[in-house]
């Protein structure tokens, strides 16, 4: 169970870092490039609706077996008697992961339904504001998502 745990959890991490990184390094310049405000938006409006949705499910497969790792780890400790219970990495994973689900959660439901709305009803002043408030916090959960592999990697 542990390891099916561990795989569906990676699997995830994989899907939501590797969306990011594709979509800061890759598309989004190229979009920058080639395209005007208005191709761009509508363009990202189907980009976005696909991959948040593919996100959403990553959140919840991440903090359902995130947890589980967790816990059965951290009770396993405990059963044994062992001084400590889990490393202060995992301590951050958790604190670092729940973060970026919050940040997740005002991506969707602040930046992305205010972008399509405006999108809806051609006001392209708003969605470009909207789309750049989804780009900041893109950002921050991807150099969040990097700090919380490091650190269930490298912090004992
Ligand atoms: C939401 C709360 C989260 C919890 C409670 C959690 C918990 C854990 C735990 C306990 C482990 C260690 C498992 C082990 O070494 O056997 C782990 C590993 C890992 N987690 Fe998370 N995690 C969370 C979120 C995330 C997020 C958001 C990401 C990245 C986007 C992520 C990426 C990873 C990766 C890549 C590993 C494997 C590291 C390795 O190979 O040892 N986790 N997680």
């Amino acid at each position: 169970m542990y390891d099916i745990a561990k795989l569906l959890h990676l699997i995830s991490a994989i899907v939501w870092m590797g969306g990011m990184t594709f979509m800061l390094y890759a598309l989004r310049p190229a979009l920058l490039a080639q395209l005007d405000a208005q191709q761009r938006a509508r363009l990202m409006e189907q980009v976005w609706q696909r991959f948040f949705a593919m996100v959403a499910v990553a959140v919840v497969v991440l903090f359902a077996t995130g947890t589980h790792l967790y816990t059965a780890t951290f009770r396993a400790a405990k059963a044994a008697g062992a001084a400590g219970g889990v490393p202060l990495g995992w301590n951050l994973m958790l604190v670092i992961g729940m973060l970026m689900i919050l940040v997740f959660g005002h991506i969707y439901f602040a930046g992305f339904r205010k972008f399509r709305r405006a999108v809806a009803a051609a006001e392209w002043p708003v969605a470009g504001k909207a789309a750049g408030l989804i780009h900041k916090l893109v950002v921050v959960n991807f150099v969040l998502g990097w700090l919380a592999i490091v650190a269930v990697r490298l912090v004992r």
